[in-house]
């Protein structure tokens, strides 16, 4: 066999074997199959497509390429969230010590943000001792502890997909379907989870744009992992308007707090217990997620999931009196409010320009290498629905520096829309997959 054989099938629209796939995949990972050939057959798939079978069967070889996390030693049952990014998504941080406290565990390996859309382990990154690169028997160990753990991607977790992701990035081949449902489905089984919930995001601030193309990668992504014997269910919710009020890492944190304490914005609570409440369904603690609800508006309200943050936070190394306090996590030196021209209500809040201006202010990278500014980013944003009188703050921006806050200031007077019309509060869940 020879690599040229299978782009060439593929080219033509054949059908790739699991053994052409093994071949191909494992032939890349250990380097004897060049990067231009790699490129080339991820170009034929981003033109001919894929059948599920087939991208089942590249799931599970770019699964298999590396480890899979045993957690077979953790009686509870292994439920996780992917979501697929969005401007001010901090959900799986309030999300995972909820679930946690209702007695599923949550085996999480987050990953980073990459151009506007933020990450969970930047986010957790900005408290202080926080470390998001355990060992996988430390990993085990904290999820054995606090019922949840949040990491990042080891060396030996999906290999395949490290490398072709970065080679994607550059080839103009990441917007596939069968390549984000394969790269995306292959983490997250090899966390040992028994279960999957997909937040697939629809909207400006998010990948999809469309709602046709949402459910086209929530079908795929939910087929797959049924295919691999998961309980899998998704979400299509909305990413017209940030998630919440804060975008940026610590700003973000103390948002999640909030959310843990009972006290975080409408939306990002919601969105937060419906996810939260699919988990326990697919963990067999509720029968559905109507009945969930009550139980994890308890364990907000009564502290519990708070107390399980704290010790997942501890255990991570992280201090914890910055959670009892978030003045204490890192402040940017400049804060200055974007105020509203004219009175009115809010009619619309862009999140992709809300992302570029957080971006500009630090709390993003353009390049893998960028360092971020944990203190960089927006707080009190305005919603949609809400009425402003002139003079009135729509958002403040917090920066390192002047230079830093201008550039972002220039982005902000098109992201707000503030006119006559009443708009209804848009909903957050848009379909159940
Ligand atoms: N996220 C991933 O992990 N992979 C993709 O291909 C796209 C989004």
């Amino acid at each position: 066999m020879l690599p040229q054989w299978i782009i060439e099938k593929k080219r033509n629209g054949g059908i790739l074997s699991e053994s052409d796939l093994d071949f191909f995949i494992g032939g890349y990972v250990r380097g004897d199959i060049p990067d231009y050939q790699m490129s080339a057959l991820a170009m034929a798939i981003y033109f001919q497509g894929m059948t599920p079978d087939e991208i089942a069967c590249l799931t599970r070889v770019m699964m298999h390429s590396g480890d899979v996390v045993d957690t077979s030693g953790i009686r509870l049952a292994k439920v996780d969230k992917h979501s697929t990014g969005g401007i001010g998504d901090k959900i799986s941080i309030p999300l995972a010590p909820l679930v946690a406290s209702c007695g599923v565990a949550v085996p999480m390996i987050s990953g980073r943000g990459l151009g506007i859309t933020g990450g969970t382990l930047d986010k957790l990154e900005s408290i202080p001792g926080y470390r998001t690169g355990l060992s996988v028997p430390e990993f085990l160990n904290v999820l054995g502890t606090c019922g949840c753990s949040m990491i990042g991607q080891t060396e030996r977790i999906v290999p395949a997909d490290r490398k072709l992701y970065a080679l994607r990035d550059v080839t103009a081949t990441v917007p596939s379907i069968p390549l984000i449902v394969s790269s995306i489905m292959s983490k997250k089984l090899a966390e040992g989870i028994d279960g999957l919930v997909l937040d697939v995001k629809c909207g400006r601030g998010a990948f999809m744009k469309t709602r046709a193309d949402a459910r086209a990668l929530a079908e795929g992504l939910t087929r797959v992992g049924r295919a691999m014997g998961k309980r899998v269910t998704a979400l299509i919710t909305a990413m017209d308007q940030p998630l919440g009020r804060t975008v940026g890492n610590a700003l973000e944190i103390v948002e999640s707090v909030e959310i843990l304490r009972g006290v975080g914005p409408e939306d990002t609570t919601q969105l937060t217990l419906l996810l939260a409440a699919e988990m326990l369904v697919l963990g067999g603690v509720a029968t559905s997620p109507e009945s969930a609800l009550p139980v994890l508006r308890g364990k907000l309200k009564s502290g519990e999931a708070l107390e399980v943050f704290k010790k997942m936070v501890s255990m991570h190394g992280g201090r914890t009196d910055v959670i009892d306090d978030p003045r204490r996590l890192p402040v940017a030196a400049v804060r200055v409010d974007h105020v509203s021209a004219s009175s009115g209500t809010v009619q619309d809040v862009d999140a992709e320009l809300i992302g570029r201006a957080s971006l500009l202010l630090g709390a993003g990278r353009t390049k893998t290498t960028d360092v971020i500014d944990p203190a960089a980013g927006i707080s009190g944003l305005v919603k949609i629905g809400e009425r402003v009188a002139a003079g009135q703050p729509l958002a403040t921006l917090h920066a390192a520096s002047r230079d830093r806050l201008e550039a972002a200031q220039q982005l902000l007077p098109q992201a707000f829309v503030i006119g006559e019309g009443t708009p209804e509060s848009p909903p957050i869940l848009l379909e159940r997959v």
